[in-house]
């Protein structure tokens, strides 16, 4: 024990919340050192995992002969739907039409069908070819374009919002424009593909170390698929190269088909898709097919909406249900509808299942809501900007009616107003948008385009008991830390953002806590790391484990040394008891010798949110995150070629966590949803194959993809209205809708070549192509105008 002298060098612990620091990996992303599952050591005798895949989109299985992939060099075993010792279905939505291997037929190109185990993953690929598979093809419905939304199957219930009367609105409007959108899907391409590795232990056990974002979830459906309880199953992951919503429910199949091999061979099995598998046989962002009504005055006031949302779920339903239902919960993006009607039809193709992608259907409903806001734009001949800033909601504290969404939930928080109003400054938006009209009217060849779109994103998981976290956090009897909890490390920073979290609440510098991989055997019923909460959540868990421990240590202090419990004090790196001070380890030493718990689980729920799905309304959000982005892009009108010149981001995180990790965030998402909208097409040729499966058709953003000019910040004076993580708000998902910035930028560019007076209703992705289809479509109905 020291005199208590206040030491002004260590007034802060380092690292704690509300500071910049590098990703705790960066270092070994960049070195090679950081471990994924395919860098780990293998156990002796470990066998792989080649799949054979179905060649046709629909069809029942006539034949299936697989005895010369049985007689191949170095297979151990075919496995088939009959070899699945539980149930052969991992639907994650209870649906059970998400068969393992398939059974008895066939519901899209690149379905696994059998699953050869074999020495090597070369022999297994290799043998896999020889498969003699006869089908009874049946009709493929490949796209939703031409689908019937009332009629044709869906693959689970549709959602309706209603607020106010939509028809009647419309049908009363001054104005009235009807239109549709067509909107393409996306591919995760997470760098490290779907990957699994399960190990065998003793009577039932068996761990899988696998790349999912929801261990739980993985957990439940392999005790699922071998038939056993969930205590016999760990898994386990310390980091995935990327999943962006990929590895939600789609790591299952891998992780499902890892375990049943393990234990039926007694030797570690490992399954590792090649990215054209991955390509083929896991689910995507959902393409969407965009109907829109929209009844306005001469002002641009938006009167009435009407909105049907077709998604093409694939041929289950995974999470389509769901991802529809967000595309509808951000139809509205940012604005006030007084009188909307939605609708979702989840529908059913043969192609691969769609799944989660960051966004989950929000970033389609913000697309629509901006088509509308163009549309009208252009009706009333007034930059779209001012549309959009005549439709907002209200600000937070203004006393008015504008703040209901179309699910009768009240907007609080809503700050759009003051954020677009800083970047129109700070982008010089009204100065750039005369430059730009003066280029155009001077160039001939290259027309520039320019737009400001905002972001509203609702954040929770429309599924209550999703909302919730758990952690465990030990102190060793030394004072160093171990951090655990139920969330998933994807090259977000979430470890990183809850260790701090847990630094603060001991005071202790970061380098003392140590982040642990992921696993059930230690917190239990976890949610998916999705939707943008993992630091919501799991950082509120943390803190509550944290909270525990500190009590006991400050009851044991003030016990100890005879002071009230006020008198002790955490500061950093120490303890004041009274007068006195006593390092953190010292106080942890003394706690263990006297035999205090230095262990404890934490637990959080999100507060205040309901939602009633068979009424659509309800308070689904906890709260709204907001930003905005203005995008300038160059347009070869000869070609279609284009380039992002500049692109301005401010978005809103709260008294973020971390701001470092915050702009990677907001960055990374703005050139995901960039590329989702211009550059990234999935393409399925008439037979239901996917025919972009590879980096060489498949076309993401580049590093010389990026904005010329690239300015991203955060807002300094915005706080999360409810009582958050240390007052920070989510991140993950709401920055990729700033790609909407590109997008709408290219339809101003596109709509310069006939004056601005035609809407060009720009599909997306925006690819060279499509933009080329517009502008020649623009000139020959100006021509045919005039
Ligand atoms: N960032 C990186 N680097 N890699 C990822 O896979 N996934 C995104 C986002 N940011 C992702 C990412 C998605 S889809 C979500 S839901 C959030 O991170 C999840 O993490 P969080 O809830 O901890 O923010
Ligand atoms: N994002 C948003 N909402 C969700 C998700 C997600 O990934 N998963 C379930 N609900």
């Amino acid at each position: 024990m020291t005199q208590h002298t206040p030491n002004l060098k260590a007034q802060k612990i380092s690292g704690g919340v509300h500071t910049d620091q590098r990703h705790d990996s960066a270092h070994k992303h960049v070195a090679g050192e950081a471990v994924y599952i395919d860098d780990m050591p293998e156990p002796a005798g470990t066998l792989h995992v080649g799949l054979g895949l179905s060649n046709v989109a629909h069809g029942t299985l006539k034949s299936v002969d697989l005895s010369a992939v049985r007689a191949a060099p170095g297979v151990v075993d075919v496995l088939t739907h009959a070899d699945v010792p539980g149930d052969n279905d991992i639907s994650p939505s209870g649906m059970h039409d998400d068969p393992v291997l398939a059974q008895g037929k066939v519901q899209f190109h690149g379905q696994p069908i059998f699953a050869v185990v074999a020495e090597t993953r070369e022999q297994a690929r290799r043998a896999a070819r020889l498969a003699k598979v006869e089908y009874d093809e049946l009709p493929a419905v490949i796209s939703i374009w031409d689908l019937d939304t009332e009629k044709d199957k869906q693959v689970t219930t549709p959602l309706t919002l209603n607020r106010g009367d939509a028809a009647a609105a419309i049908a009363a409007a001054p104005r009235r424009i009807k239109g549709r959108m067509k909107l393409g899907g996306q591919d995760h391409f997470y760098l490290e593909g779907q990957v699994s590795l399960a190990v065998p232990g003793e009577d039932d056990e068996v761990t899988v170390y696998c790349s999912t974002q929801g261990p739980s979830e993985t957990q439940h459906l392999v005790s699922h698929v071998l038939g056993v309880p969930s205590h016999a199953v760990t898994v386990e992951v310390r980091r995935m190269g990327g999943g962006f919503g990929g590895k939600e429910t789609q790591a299952n199949q891998c992780a499902a088909l890892a375990a049943i091999a393990a234990k039926k061979h007694k030797r570690a099995v490992k399954v590792r898709l090649d990215r054209d598998e991955d390509m083929t046989a896991t689910g995507k962002r959902h393409d969407f097919a965009i109907d829109y009504e929209v009844g306005f005055d001469d002002e641009g006031n938006i009167l009435g909406v009407d909105y049907m949302f077709a998604l093409n779920a694939g041929f289950s339903a995974d999470l389509s249900g769901p991802v529809g239902d967000r595309a509808l919960f951000h139809c509205d993006n940012a604005y006030f509808y007084p009188n909307v009607h939605a609708k979702s039809a989840p529908l059913y193709t043969n192609t691969v299942s769609n799944t989660a992608f960051r966004g989950f259907g929000g970033p389609q409903g913000m697309v629509g809501a901006e088509r509308v806001i163009d549309e009208v734009a252009f009706a009333v001949g007034k930059d779209s900007l001012e549309i959009r800033k005549l439709n907002f909601y209200d600000q937070i504290g203004t006393p008015g009616e504008r703040n209901l969404t179309p699910y009768h939930q009240k907007v609080e928080d809503c700050i759009i107003q003051r954020i677009v109003a800083e970047l129109e400054e700070s982008a010089q938006y009204a100065r750039r948008r005369r430059e730009i009209a003066a280029f155009n009217a001077n160039s001939r060849f290259i027309k520039r385009g320019l737009a400001l779109t905002p972001v509203k994103f609702g954040i929770s998981f429309t599924k209550t008991e999703s909302n919730q976290a758990g952690a465990l956090v030990h102190v060793y009897a030394d004072g160093s830390v171990h951090m655990n909890h139920g969330g998933t490390e994807m090259g977000q920073g979430l470890h990183l953002k809850v260790a701090q979290v847990v630094a603060e609440e001991f005071q202790i510098d970061l380098e003392r806590v140590k982040i642990t991989a992921t696993t059930t055997a230690k917190v239990p019923n976890t949610a998916p790391t999705a939707a943008s909460s993992g630091a919501d959540l799991n950082g509120m868990a943390a803190q509550d484990a944290a909270r525990q421990i500190r009590k006991r240590l400050t009851d044991f202090a003030a016990d100890k040394y005879q002071v009230p419990v006020d008198q002790v004090v955490f500061l950093p790196n120490r303890v004041r008891v009274g007068n006195q001070e006593i390092s953190f380890n010292d106080l942890v030493k003394q706690a263990y010798l006297n035999r205090i718990q230095l262990s404890a689980a934490g637990h959080y729920k999100t507060p205040k949110i309901h939602w009633d799905r068979a009424k659509g309304r309800g308070h689904a959000f906890y709260y709204y995150a907001y930003g905005a982005a203005c995008a300038e892009v160059s347009v070869d009108v000869l070609t279609g070629e284009y380039v992002v010149e500049r692109a301005d981001i401010l978005h809103d995180t709260g008294r973020s966590l971390n701001r470092a990790i915050d702009i990677g965030q907001v960055e990374g998402g703005f050139i995901q949803g960039m590329g989702w909208l211009t550059t990234e097409e999935l393409w399925w040729d008439g037979k239901g194959r996917l025919r972009t499966h590879a980096p060489s058709t498949y076309k993401i953003p580049l590093a010389s993809d990026r904005p010329k000019i690239f300015n991203v910040a955060l807002t300094d004076w915005s706080e999360a209205y409810e009582p958050t993580i240390h007052r920070s708000k989510a991140v993950g998902e709401p920055p990729l809708p700033h790609g909407m910035a590109v997008l709408h930028a290219l339809s101003d560019a596109v709509a310069s070549v006939a004056e601005h007076k035609i809407c060009p209703r720009l599909d997306a992705p925006a690819t060279p192509e499509r933009v080329l289809m517009a502008i020649e479509r623009l000139r020959a109905e100006a021509a045919q105008a005039q």
